[in-house]
């Protein structure tokens, strides 16, 4: 490879996103039919960036994880690594991604052996991916971990079983054996939802703490705007709904400027502690708090019976597409597209099927 060549290669590494979803969709046989859990998603997370995915119960965030994570195969679409598609990986370079994307669940009870102490639990990966030289090692590397989620001293918990854990220590420890493989990804769907407010702000400050002093990066998941304005501030934010993404952008330009009605419905949800911050109100309220079903699904833009900006013969007939309604931000509405400008392409209500 000449000079030249090698300076080419590395700007298009350096361009090329960590990983990426792209045009990636979930399609379950149900004995209701089709659903398409996922439909047409393209996303990117870099290391050291916040990917914040939010919608409601149902929306398609844990089905895309798993795409992300590789633990289910998309029925469309690519999920890609470092610039390779994930399924065309040989075995040695799927399981390297394997170690390099981990998944913090919401539960961490289901997720920890209860039959393994913490020390097994974390020396066992360690070992059998021969990241350390012996038992020595190996335990004076389970502690640094404990240290990094702060559960110290770490010799109080290395004995312990999940068990003897609170609910907040053991998703710490769960976050410990996360990073055993040094990843470059945790995917944390819904991982402080199940602890209490005041332990959830200092699990969310741990993260953000692996986040800068690793420069991991996080596709975080969450049905609550608030946890993604506290913890994805200085990233980005995709907002989904019946499995597609309905408003993307900088975490600040969805919280501070949402687009989408949907969006400024979740953001209503939010409970405001400074009387000071005016919001934004127009077009938030929402028609219905019922959630179609992905059998039936709504003619036209799927939000329309839910949505306080609906349109007769607009919006239950046409497909909005994501356009650019501001910077760097994109909405599927067909009234933001208006407004900005933009004249939506005709699309056939139909067009989602499964
Ligand atoms: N294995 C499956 N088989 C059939 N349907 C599924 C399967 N997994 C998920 N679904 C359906 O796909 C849709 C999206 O589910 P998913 O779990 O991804 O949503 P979510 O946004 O993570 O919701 P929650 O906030 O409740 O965790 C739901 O309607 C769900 O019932
Ligand atoms: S397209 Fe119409 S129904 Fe859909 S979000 Fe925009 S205004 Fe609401
Ligand atoms: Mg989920």
């Amino acid at each position: 490879m000449t000079a030249t060549e090698a300076q080419t290669s590395r700007s298009a590494t350096a361009r090329t996103p960590l990983m990426t979803l792209t045009n990636a969709s979930q399609t379950f046989h149900t004995k209701a039919g089709p659903i398409k859990a996922v439909d047409d998603i393209t996303l990117s997370i870099n290391p050291g960036e916040v990917l914040c995915l939010v919608g409601e119960s149902g929306s398609g965030k844990t089905t895309a994880a798993r795409m992300a994570a590789g633990l289910t195969h998309p029925s469309g679409g690519e999920i890609a690594f470092g610039g390779k598609d994930i399924w065309s990986m040989d075995k040695t370079e799927f399981s390297a991604f394997r170690r390099s994307v981990q998944y913090i669940h919401q539960d961490p009870y289901a997720s920890l052996n209860p039959t393994k102490s913490i020390q097994a639990m974390l020396t066992a990966p360690l070992r059998v991916h021969h990241m350390v030289k012996g038992k020595r090692e190996a335990a004076a590397r389970a502690a640094e971990l404990l240290t990094q989620v702060d559960l110290t001293p770490p010799e109080q918990y290395l004995s312990k079983f999940p068990h003897q854990l609170s609910g907040g220590q053991r998703q710490r420890a769960s976050v410990a054996r996360a990073l055993t493989l040094g990843p470059q990804i945790m995917i944390a769907d819904e991982a402080t939802s199940m602890l209490d407010v005041s332990i959830r702000i200092s699990m969310l400050a741990m993260l953000g703490r692996l986040r800068d002093d690793l420069n991991v990066g996080f596709l975080f998941i969450t049905h609550d705007l608030a946890i993604a304005k506290y913890f994805g501030w200085h990233g980005k934010t995709a907002v989904m709904y019946l499995g597609r993404i309905v408003e993307f952008g900088p975490t600040p330009q969805i919280i501070n400027s949402p687009e989408h009605p949907y969006t400024k419905a979740l953001i209503e949800a939010i409970p405001e502690p400074d009387p000071d911050h005016v919001r934004v109100q127009d077009g938030g309220s929402l028609r219905s708090m019922e959630i179609p079903s992905l059998t039936a699904l709504p003619s036209g833009c799927t939000f329309h019976p839910r949505c306080s900006a609906f349109e007769e013969g607009l919006c239950d007939v046409t497909v909005p597409q994501l356009t650019l309604v501001g910077p760097a931000q994109t909405a599927a509405c067909l009234v933001a597209a208006r407004d900005h400008g933009v004249v939506a392409p005709r699309a056939r209500s139909d067009e989602r099927g499964a």
